[in-house]
């Protein structure tokens, strides 16, 4: 077997066998096959597509690449939510907690931020001395004690995703549905829960930014859990405006908090406790409320619990920014659309992302967001308050957010959709 012809199969638009498929897969994780051969049949696979037998055998092969974790010492159920990634989504860091004080384990693999949408990983680091690379001993152990654990996914699982992730980062090939899809359950399968939660996102700033594509996603990852034994179910929700009134690190952490302490924005609420109670569904635990979870401060309970046994201080100060620009309303009248890409990018380019994978983020970067589409606003009323350490990359930004909102003239008629589509 040799790359050249894998290549050349799926460049020509023919299936892959089964045989180049875990070929291809072992001998890039061994370092067999080059970095642009593998980028190379990444576009061909973004080019051309591959069908459920080839999606589902490329899957088998990025788990076998790496080991399986075993949580059937645990007593309670696993639960787990994957996000597709969106602005402003900061949906796990209140959900894990939540879904654990309501009687599941919930073990909360997550990763770095990818191009304009933010990372679970890189906002909890915003939390002094927390951390988020534990050992798999370590993992258990959180979980077992408090319920929960957000961590990020060892070297050993699924290690031909982690080369392959990197590399569609940077050769223009991470939209690709079967990439996307395998890469995700390859990574879900592995870590061996028993049930997941898609929150697969739509509009702008998603990756998949039609339905139609979204929902050819969901049912691609649906599809590889369930053949693997993992309950799986997805939901499609909104993002074409961000998630809540912050999109950054320490921002979102703030945000998260406030959710935990009953408050918070209605979206990320509503979206928490949707998510919540799928979840809960899922793992067979159908008699607990997660709403009264997060009102009688059960939630936060376990959330600082959580913190505290990864090296985090749960009462510390957040880092706040140094500079701050703030945006104001251009006319009086109702905010009529806040478009989630324009602000992603912005939050990005501010220092709460980055620009190189070797790149540090900037712990209090970002954007606060002071009014929600369908909003009332006058003109002159801060809209946007933009927060960076380093303030020459504010004219970068402004670019990012101009042309990102419209303010509709007074008394104008608005329609916000919901927060989950189907
Ligand atoms: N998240 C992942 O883990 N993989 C992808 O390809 C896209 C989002």
């Amino acid at each position: 077997m040799d790359a050249i012809s894998v290549i050349r199969t799926k460049r020509d638009r023919d299936e892959l066998s089964d045989e180049q498929i875990d070929w291809v897969i072992d001998a890039y994780t061994r370092g067999e096959v080059a970095d642009e051969q593998m980028s190379s049949l990444a576009m061909a696979v973004l080019l051309n597509g591959m069908n459920r037998r080839e999606i589902a055998r490329w899957t088998a092969a990025m788990i076998a690449s790496g080991e399986r974790m075993d949580f059937s010492s645990l007593s309670r159920p696993t639960a787990d939510k994957h996000s597709t990634g969106g602005v402003g989504d900061k949906i796990t860091l209140p959900l894990a907690p939540l879904v654990a004080a309501c009687g599941a384990a919930v073990p909360q693999l997550s990763g770095r931020g990818l191009g304009h949408t933010g990372g679970t990983l890189d906002k909890l680091e915003s939390i002094p001395g927390w951390r988020a690379l534990l050992s798999n001993e370590e993992m258990l152990h959180v979980l077992d004690t408090t319920g929960a654990v957000i961590c990020a996914a060892g070297d050993g699982l699924a290690p031909a995703d982690k080369k392959l992730y990197a590399l569609r980062d940077v050769t223009g090939t991470v939209e690709a549905i079967p990439l996307i899809a395998s890469s995700i359950m390859s990574k879900k399968i592995a870590e061996g829960t028993g049930s997941l939660v898609l929150d697969v996102k739509v509009g702008s700033g998603a990756f998949m930014k039609t339905i139609e594509d979204a929902r050819e996603l969901a049912s691609t990852m649906v599809g590889l859990g369930t053949d693997h034994g993992v309950k799986t179910v997805a939901l499609l929700t909104d993002m074409s405006t961000p998630l809540g009134l912050t999109a950054g690190n320490a921002l979102e952490v703030r945000e998260s908090v406030e959710v935990l302490a009953g408050g918070g924005p209605a979206d990320v609420v509503d979206l928490t406790i949707a998510l919540a109670r799928e979840m809960l569904d899922a793992a067979g635990l159908k008699d607990t409320d997660p709403a009264k979870a997060l009102a009688d401060g059960s939630a936060m309970d376990v959330w600082r619990r959580m913190i505290a046994a990864q090296g985090g201080d749960p009462d510390a100060p957040l880092p706040t920014s140094r500079e701050q620009h703030v945006i104001t309303a251009p006319s009086s009248g109702v905010l009529s659309r806040l478009d989630a890409y324009g602000i992603g990018v912005a939050a990005w380019r501010l220092g709460a992302g980055r620009a190189r994978k070797e790149d540090p983020v900037q712990a209090a970067a970002g954007v606060e967001m002071h009014a929600k589409p369908g909003d009332t606003v006058t003109q002159g009323q801060p809209l946007l308050t933009l927060h960076t350490d380093t303030p020459e990359r504010f004219a970068y930004a402004l670019e990012a957010i101009e042309g990102a909102y419209d303010v509709a003239a007074p008394g104008t008629e608005f329609a916000a959709g919901p927060v989950v589509l189907e």
